[in-house]
């Protein structure tokens, strides 16, 4: 089914709040999903309704919450997530973030215990549109074990993901958006559900063997294992990973991955940069400038017609699927349209 933006955002709205969510809280996270869509991420759009309305009929998800302040200082704050919709906490964190970076030059806002954060590149832009620097890091609390270490055949790290944004002062921001694996479990169940083998080198079956059967990572219990980012120089992506389960799950209180894997439960660090206190802002938008017009202009290697900048394929998508709408899937369309 193809769809406008406005009209899946009304539909995503109207099926929260039937299912006693307030409409404040249906309007960020519809707000947020549609928007993931646009950027053409489908794994972290409007698909996760049928999720996330299960996980606030389970009690996973408390719906009317925002998170609470645990400790304060001019320069940060550790929030309780109070399980509310990660979405809500990634927007508080990181416009709390924003606000002390707006008086103290950085700032460092961390969230625990709040459900799964969706696309964190939104984050960034909400960083960016302030005409700061953010940086997001955010891990599943010890939960989402899907990744092996480098070197290592079974389930060890979350998806681990981080994003960056800048403003640029052209048409969108630098928006780098990754899991620190070589590609989110959403995509895997993805390729499953559309019976299709995922690309060579994205994951491990049971016995640490290579495959391109997506049901390998499932089956048999305990299931196999995503690949860090990285290829043969997976040991980035792995290093990566550790770091920022270090820094979203042990700073935020949330927890890193241990023995005992737990129920996923997202633990997030933002960074919030003001760039008027370490650069000229003329003079940072220039140099940014210059950096992509000079990445541009690199002739494309055989196969490539372009070189793309962090952040351009998203702006690329948002124009488009406003223009010529979102394609939804049959189950998600179902599911939508059943609750609305
Ligand atoms: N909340 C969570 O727990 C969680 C966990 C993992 C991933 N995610 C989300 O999953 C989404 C997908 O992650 P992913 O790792 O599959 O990302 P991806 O592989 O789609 O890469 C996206 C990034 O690469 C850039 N990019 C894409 N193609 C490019 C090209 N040809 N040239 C230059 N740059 C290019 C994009 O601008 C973007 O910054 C992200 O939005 C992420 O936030 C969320």
């Amino acid at each position: 089914m193809l769809e406008t933006a406005t009209k899946l955002n009304e539909l995503v709205t109207k099926a929260f709040t039937n299912a006693g969510v307030p409409l404040e809280h249906a309007e960020i996270v519809s707000d947020h999903l549609v928007a993931s869509n646009l950027a053409g991420h489908d794994s972290h759009g409007v698909m996760r309704i049928v999720q996330y309305l299960a996980a606030v009929k389970s009690g996973e998800i408390n719906p009317t919450t925002r998170p609470s302040v645990l400790s304060d200082s001019p320069s940060g704050a550790s929030l309780a997530g109070n399980r509310a919709f990660g979405q809500i906490a990634g927007h508080d964190c990181m416009a709390l973030a924003i606000e002390k970076a707006r008086e103290m030059g950085v700032a460092a806002v961390t969230v625990s215990n709040c459900y799964h954060s969706g696309r964190i590149g939104t984050y960034a832009e909400q960083a960016a549109a302030a005409g700061m620097i953010g940086i997001i890091l955010v891990n599943a609390g010890g939960g989402g074990q899907w990744v092996a270490p480098f070197g290592g055949a079974a389930g060890r790290l979350g998806t681990n993901p981080i994003a960056i944004g800048a403003p640029s002062g052209g048409k969108y921001p630098i928006v780098l958006d990754i899991a620190t694996a070589v590609a989110p479990e959403g995509k895997v169940r993805d390729y499953r559900n559309r019976q299709k083998e995922v690309p060579a080198g994205w994951i491990l079956d049971h016995q640490g063997r290579p495959t391109t059967n997506p049901n390998d990572l499932y089956e048999p219990a305990p299931g196999g294992s995503l690949q860090p980012l990285g290829g043969s120089a997976g040991y980035k992506g792995f290093g990566l990973s550790v770091m920022i389960d270090i820094l979203a799950g042990g700073l935020s209180g949330a927890g890193c991955c241990r023995a005992e894997e737990v129920a996923a439960s997202d633990g997030i660090t933002m960074l919030a940069i003001k760039i008027e206190n370490f650069a000229a802002a003329g003079s940072y938008y220039d140099q940014v400038k210059a950096l992509v017009e000079h990445l541009k202009s690199c002739p494309p290697a055989p196969g490539f017609q372009e070189v793309f900048v962090p952040g351009e394929h998203e702006f690329l998508r948002r124009e488009q699927r406003l223009a010529e709408g979102i394609e939804v899937d049959d189950v998600t369309w179902t599911a939508l349209t059943e609750s609305a």
